[in-house]
């Protein structure tokens, strides 16, 4: 169960690292942004319909996340069992980073963010700012991060994300046989390096709109 945690775990940080690189071309404007976008619709067309690989990749992460789930939630209930509960008390929790001990609720938070962010941005069932049928992808990025409060919720799920990333990175490569003593260094670097991109990454085209400096 741990392997196939770590291995769909290391499936999202892939997709969140491209998706994160996809958001920056709002730094290129309207027609690389819009672009990019349509082009994500249309690959490997005619080999596969349109949308095919969108949604290869939609079933794909459907399913890691409910194995990621599922394997953590019957980690979890495993580890409650053997440890017991009755005159229990945990003096001395093995736990030792912020990260490591908010894994579950992060989890929990990010999955709920998921689905407002798919509800926001996906199936424009939320609209914040404006019309969004009428809208451009390019443009309903502009009409959402004029929102203060926006920005913040947003920046508060991506600081959860980068802790649970940078722990998630650290304890797949302790399962995947990674972390022998020589090695440790490079990974935590690894794991911080990536978590730090991730929130830097995700933020910035976001704060380039509240602060008018992309419109
Ligand atoms: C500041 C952070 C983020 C911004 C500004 C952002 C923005 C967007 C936008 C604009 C879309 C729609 C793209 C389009 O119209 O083609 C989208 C789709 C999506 N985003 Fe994000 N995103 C962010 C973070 C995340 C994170 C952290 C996750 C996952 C944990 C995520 C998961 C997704 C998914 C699954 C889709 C749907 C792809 C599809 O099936 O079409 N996003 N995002």
């Amino acid at each position: 169960m741990k392997i196939l945690m770590a291995v769909t775990g290391l499936f999202f940080v892939f997709f969140v690292l491209f998706h994160m690189y996809g958001n920056l071309k709002m730094f290129a404007g309207p027609e690389a942004y819009n672009g990019y976008a349509e082009h994500l619709r249309v690959m490997f067309e005619p080999i596969l319909p349109r949308m095919g690989l969108l949604w290869i990749l939609r079933v794909l992460l459907l399913a890691s996340v409910l194995v990621h789930a599922w394997a953590a939630f019957s980690l979890w209930d495993k580890a409650r069992r053997a440890r017991g509960t009755v005159g229990y008390v945990n003096r001395h929790p093995v736990a030792t980073t912020y990260a490591a001990r908010t894994m579950r609720w992060g989890g929990v938070l990010i999955l709920a963010f998921v689905v407002f962010h798919l509800l926001h941005f996906t199936t424009l069932h939320i609209e914040i700012g404006g019309d969004y049928q009428a809208l451009s992808p390019y443009e309903r990025m502009i009409v959402s991060f004029e929102h203060w409060w926006l920005w913040l919720a947003y920046g508060v799920v991506m600081v959860l994300l980068a802790m649970h990333v940078r722990h998630g990175l650290w304890s797949s490569m302790a399962t995947l046989g990674a972390n022998q003593k020589r090695r440790q260094l490079a990974i935590n670097v690894i794991a911080l390096v990536a978590a730090t991109l991730l929130v830097v990454g995700f933020m910035l085209p976001p704060t380039a709109i509240l602060l008018d400096i992309i419109n």
